[in-house]
Order: C-alpha cells, then structure tokens, then sequence
C-alpha cells in the first residue's frame, strides 16, 4: 500500500517513565490494594479507554477475588482540555450497590472527568469507593479529588504510551512519554 505524507510523519516522544518504573509501581499499587481489601466484595472499574493497559496489569497484582468493570466518558471540550461538561457513555454492567469499588483512572489532569464519574459511581450506593490513577499533573488542576492510590506524579506535559493516546495513537508503548511539538 502507498503510504501517505501524514501517516509516515512521527512526533519525538521524550521517555517520562520507563516500563521498568511503571512494572515496579503497577505491582506495589497491586500490593497495597491487596492488604486494604482483604475479606472486601472488590469490583475494579476501568474507565476506557486509557485506562485498559493500567488497569490489566494492575488486576494481576491484587491477589484477591474481585471483578472487573468498564466505563466509557465522553467530554465537551477541545482535545488537550477537559470542560465541565463530562457524560457517561456507557456505564457499569453491574449492580454496585454493597461493593467495594475503585475507579481506575490512567491520568488526573484537570480532575473534571474523576469528579463526574465518582458522582456517578456514588449514587449507585457502593460501600466504599476509591480512585487510583496511575498519574496526577497536580499543575493543571481544576477540581480537587481525594486520589486515593497514585502511580507517579508528573509535571505538565501532554504524555502517551501505556494506554494513554495522542490522537488515538502511541497506546502500545511500553513506557510513558512526552510527546515533543
Ligand atoms: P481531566 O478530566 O482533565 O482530568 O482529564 C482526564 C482525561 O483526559 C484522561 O482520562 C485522559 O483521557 C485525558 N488526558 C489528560 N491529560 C492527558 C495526557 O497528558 N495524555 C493523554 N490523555 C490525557
Ligand atoms: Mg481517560
């Protein structure tokens, strides 16, 4: 096939934590979870897509029963600012009412999307609920939310790989990187 101009150009991306760094955190996470909710009815929720790479290696970390749900949200804003305006687009399959839940989260940027789905989540009258995200740009916060269990915290530069996208692209890498203008 004849490859076009735009789908051989490649951005620069500049490495801001090595598979080695997030394997390490990803199974400490895993760790701690495990201790916190032993004798727990857990239900991990992932919320898609970024969160998919993060939230299949976390799983194997938590040596406990637990079950695994998704979430899908949408946003009105541009495509590097979330707005207010967070909607669920497809929602947990299952009932939460009694549970145990942790949101699972790729990056907490402006917070808006966190704090939507959490208000979401709540009002399914779980037990108990609790974020963690594998990455927190504290610099471009909006809206504070309580993150329970966090990865890294990372300066304010836009990041892929991991399951984090540009464009819908770079989910495969193995590390998380900064994306170079
Ligand atoms: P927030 O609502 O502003 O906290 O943004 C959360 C969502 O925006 C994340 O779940 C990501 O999907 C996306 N996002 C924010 N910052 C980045 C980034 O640096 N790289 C890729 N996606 C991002
Ligand atoms: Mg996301």
């Amino acid at each position: 096939m004849r490859k076009t101009l735009t789908s051989c150009r490649k951005e620069k991306i500049e490495v801001v934590l090595s598979e080695e760094q997030i394997r390490r955190r990803v199974a400490e996470l895993g760790r701690q979870i495990t201790r916190d909710y032993r004798g727990r009815d857990l239900v991990v929720v992932c919320v898609l897509k970024g969160s998919f790479v993060f939230t299949a290696d976390l799983i194997r970390h938590i040596d406990l029963p637990l079950t695994v749900d998704f979430l899908r949200t949408s946003s009105y804003g541009d495509n590097t600012d979330t707005c207010g305006s967070v909607r669920v687009e497809f929602d947990v399959t299952q009932s939460l009412k009694g549970k145990d839940v942790i949101l699972v989260e790729d990056i907490i940027d402006t917070g808006h999307t966190v704090h939507a789905v959490m208000d979401g989540l709540a009002a399914k009258k779980p037990a108990s609920l609790a974020i963690c995200a594998l990455l927190h740009k504290p610099e471009r916060e909006k809206v504070r939310v309580p993150i329970d269990y966090l990865g890294f915290t990372i300066p304010n530069k836009f990041v892929v790989g991991y399951g984090l996208d540009h464009a819908s692209r770079y989910r495969n890498l193995r590390y998380v990187g900064a994306v170079e203008a």
